[in-house]
């Protein structure tokens, strides 16, 4: 422990084996952090220090022994939509026909606030029990859904941002606002919301095919008068979709171009999917600072194609993981990280297990501009943690058995693991979910 500390610096110790990293492991060989029985100190939820457990600990303080476990910064999930929890795994379409089928029907319940708030309870347990502590979530058009989305945070002390989806063209009647309500209403909810506790509001115009030119317009506009907000959206999944968009907008260059023209390519902003994209638009996501949210398991199962994380790192864009439930098949980031790795090898890269880790924590704080907060266990940051047993199932004991250095573990962890696989997850320090308990 450092030695300069006193009992009063750290109101909660939790010794374990410590990973993180400081720096993005493509580009930096000492970007990993391992250290072996580490104590990691906290105060009030940040982090104080983390070092080399020396056996000496003053017992004024709290302390989680996770001696035989491994603690990574909580995941990242870059984009996801609650309402769609209850469709996860609905047989046989792709993107629009699904959107159609299953999403829009479903979506149309979330008018109901006590419904809006069994459901957003249920995800952010899920959230918890998969070790994921920050996410970018999808609401609904209808402001009571926003509602409970956040007070189910808050109730956790989550760090999340969300948004009321703004959609008013090309969807059934019940699921259209208008330009002027989606402009009304999300106002009233950054009011209510926005950098209020931990939570962190998204405008969230759904695609470009749901909304209008002056909806568009609106969702620039709410950028404009309020400050430190989010943009989160899709854009090119699908072959369909992005013809369709050529359609409807004959006036631009390409699907990106759109959100450009109506000022939603910015910093903060989050766009789902980015597969049919070309170097141009790419560009323009780098100059811009919007991230990329990379979907595997929802592009797999939607069939909408390879992305390919080597094209947005060559020109520099901001990438981070996604579940992007329900569309996605799993809330475990493990078995999205496993997907990642699949899909890589499909498009002829590969996908280190320590490149996976890092997007799923710093690369994802980064590409949500959270990394001040968040990513890793630098000094002052918030303590959200996910504590980890590589030893959960059977067959990922035998395997690690085999596992010769930690660049093996971290791999077959992905590969293998899923929710049974995290013992516990903290937020702010503070033990929010534990295994079997
Ligand atoms: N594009 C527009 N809406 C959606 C959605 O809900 N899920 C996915 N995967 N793509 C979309
Ligand atoms: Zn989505």
């Amino acid at each position: 422990m450092n030695s300069t500390l006193s009992a009063c610096d750290y109101d909660t110790a939790v010794r374990a084996d410590f990973l993180h990293f400081v720096d993005d492991p493509d580009r930096n060989d000492q970007a990993c952090q391992y250290l072996k029985d580490g104590l990691l100190l906290l105060k009030q939820g940040r982090v104080v220090s983390l070092e080399k457990y020396n056996g000496d600990l003053k017992d004024s303080a709290l302390l989680y022994n996770y001696s035989d476990k491994l603690i990574m910064p909580g995941f990242f999930d870059t984009h996801t939509h609650y309402p769609q929890t209850d469709i996860i795994a609905s047989y046989g379409a792709q993107l629009l026909e699904w959107l159609e089928k299953f999403t829009f029907p479903t979506e149309r319940l979330f008018c109901d606030r006590e419904f809006a708030d069994g459901v957003a309870d249920f995800f952010c347990d899920e959230l918890l029990r998969n070790g994921t502590t920050t996410s970018a979530v999808f609401a609904t058009i209808h402001p009571e859904s926003v509602d409970a989305i956040f007070s189910a945070a808050q109730k956790r002390d989550m760090r999340l941002i969300a948004g009321k989806v703004m959609m008013d063209r090309n969807a059934p009647d019940y699921l259209c606002d208008t330009a002027e309500s989606s402009y009304a209403q999300s106002a009233e909810l950054i009011e209510r919301w926005h950098q209020k506790g931990r939570s962190l509001y998204a405008v969230t115009p759904r695609f470009a095919p749901t909304s209008s030119e002056q909806q568009l317009e609106a969702a620039g506009q709410l950028l404009k008068d309020y400050s430190g907000l989010y943009l989160q959206s899709h854009v090119a999944e699908n072959h369909a979709e992005v013809a369709w968009v050529a359609k409807l907008f004959p006036d631009r260059r390409s699907y990106i171009d759109v959100y450009d023209h109506y000022g939603l390519l910015t910093e903060r902003a989050v766009y789902g999917h980015c597969i049919h994209l070309d170097e141009t638009d790419r560009q323009r996501m780098a100059e811009t600072g919007a991230a990329m949210a990379f979907c595997p398991t929802s592009n797999l199962f939607l069939g909408s194609g390879l992305f390919s994380i080597a094209d947005a790192q060559s020109q520099n864009v901001r990438v981070g993981v996604a579940t992007d439930v329900g569309g996605g098949t799993s809330f475990s980031m493990l078995q999205t990280l496993n997907e990642a790795y699949k899909v890589s090898q499909m498009a002829g890269q590969t996908l280190t297990a320590m490149k996976a880790f890092y997007l799923a924590t710093l690369g994802g704080a980064k590409s949500l501009y959270l990394d001040d907060k968040l990513g890793n266990f630098a000094v002052g940051k918030e303590a959200d943690f996910v504590v980890l047993d590589l030893q959960a199932t059977p067959i990922m004991k035998r395997r690690m058995a085999k596992a010769d250095s930690i660049t093996d573990q971290l791999f077959a962890l992905m590969m293998l693991g899923d929710d049974r696989a995290v013992f516990a997850t903290h937020i702010m320090g503070q033990c929010q979910h534990s295994r079997g308990s």
